[in-house]
């Protein structure tokens, strides 16, 4: 594939000119490529050429809850969003609690194609909050584990848990929460399973990741724990820098302005790592029995340069490095850069284009999302993965 006339943008900067993919590895970048046996050639003109997304946080239901999402329209949500990878998060029926669950969904993922998934392990088995013996001999392909949808409030678990993840390697996502509190203070509860997982991952030289990164002193704690030195990364959601002071039931909940102002903040301060979209597909029926969370996918490119870029001066190498880079960093991924040997995986945005958010139009199986209505900034147009278009849309 040949992408030509674009406006390259990734994290290390901006160039104009062309990208060669071949065998799904960008091979060329330069001003003006000209390879007569390429099979697809497209110009893109006015479009901004940027590595696809990675999002370490996304639930597609499967196996389990399918009739809310499955591994084929959470791969089509994505490739619809900009994204090539995504985590899955374990809160599956089953509990996902093995490598060999695990395996099973990353297999069947690849078989749709669209987008890779890498299926994350659950910390305690079954989310009993208790049991990790399965952690102890875990294969490197898992290489992220997470309870996400719930804490791990007993501390002793969760020292074993930074323990292992000190020997093996591989990273704790975080859903901080302390269920014995959050019942009555989701503030207090997410601020002090932050401290306490920080101190911890300090104590045992742990790998650890704070997701969906809320409060103001949350995400103090973590500045304070990078200066330090701990090995801690984090995430933003798009909703929780774009929102404040609105009802809409997702956990952790849309905070006061003054902790979005601390996010928005810790961004430009080069403290976030990750947006990440906590993607948590529901029906009707269930958001309105109060089950918390929002897809995601396809609003997280448009709600983050709305938020980041026209309004508070971030850039867009900025905003690459959230959503390719650094995420592929933290992964250890061949990808997230628009550079020679990096994998052919990348996206064309229009960051003019102003659309109106209708979840009737979502690939999603599920609608629920609190930005219906809101009008974004800045829209993906196509989504390569490896070299092949994965989406593509009709308005290009
Ligand atoms: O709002 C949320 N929904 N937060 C979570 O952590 C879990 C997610 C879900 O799975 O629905």
């Amino acid at each position: 594939m040949l992408i030509k006339n674009a406006k390259i943008v990734d994290v290390d900067g901006t160039q104009h000119g062309d990208v060669l993919i071949e065998n799904g590895l960008i091979t060329k970048v330069a001003k003006d490529i000209s390879a007569p046996d390429t099979e697809t050639v497209i110009d893109a003109h006015g479009m901004t050429v940027m590595p696809a997304f990675i999002d370490l946080h996304c639930h597609f239901r499967d196996p389990g809850f399918t009739h809310k999402e499955d591994l084929c329209t959470g791969s089509k949500a994505a490739a619809k969003g900009g994204y090539t990878y995504v985590n899955l998060m374990a809160n599956t029926n089953p509990v996902c609690s093995s490598a060999t669950q695990a395996e099973g969904i990353n297999k069947r993922a690849e078989e749709i194609g669209l987008c890779e998934v890498h299926q994350v392990v659950s910390i305690t088995k079954d989310f009993d909050g208790a049991d990790i013996t399965h952690l102890e001999n875990l294969p490197n392909f898992v290489k992220a584990v997470s309870d996400d949808g719930k804490g791990v409030t007993s501390n002793d678990v969760m020292a074993k848990t930074m323990s292992l993840s000190a020997q093996n390697g591989f990273l704790i996502m975080s859903h901080a929460e302390d269920m014995t509190i959050s019942k009555y203070d989701y503030r207090l509860a997410e601020n002090i399973e932050t401290a306490r997982n920080i101190l911890l991952a300090k104590h045992y030289g742990a790998n650890l990741h704070m997701s969906h990164v809320s409060t103001k002193e949350s995400i103090e704690y973590i500045i304070q724990a990078k200066k330090q030195g701990v090995n801690v990364s984090c995430e933003v959601g798009p909703h929780h820098i774009y929102f404040s002071d609105k009802e809409y039931k997702v956990n952790p909940p849309i905070r006061e302005k003054a902790d979005k102002t601390a996010l928005i903040q810790a961004v430009k301060d080069g403290y976030v790592d990750c947006i990440a979209t906590d993607h948590a597909p529901h029906t009707m029926e269930d958001k309105l029995a109060g089950a918390p969370g929002m897809v995601g996918l396809e609003t997280a490119f448009g709600a983050s340069y709305s938020v980041l870029v026209t309004q508070n001066e971030v850039t867009l190498p900025q905003l690459s490095a959230l959503l390719s880079a650094n995420p592929a960093k933290i992964m250890g991924l061949n990808k997230g850069k628009i550079q020679k040997g990096y994998d052919g995986d990348v996206v064309l945005v229009d960051t003019d284009a102003k659309w109106v958010v209708d979840p009737k139009e979502f690939a999603s199986r599920s609608q629920n999302t609190m930005f219906e209505g809101e009008q974004l900034q800045g829209m993906v147009k196509m989504t390569v993965k490896k070299g092949e278009i994965t989406y593509r849309s009709d308005k290009i």
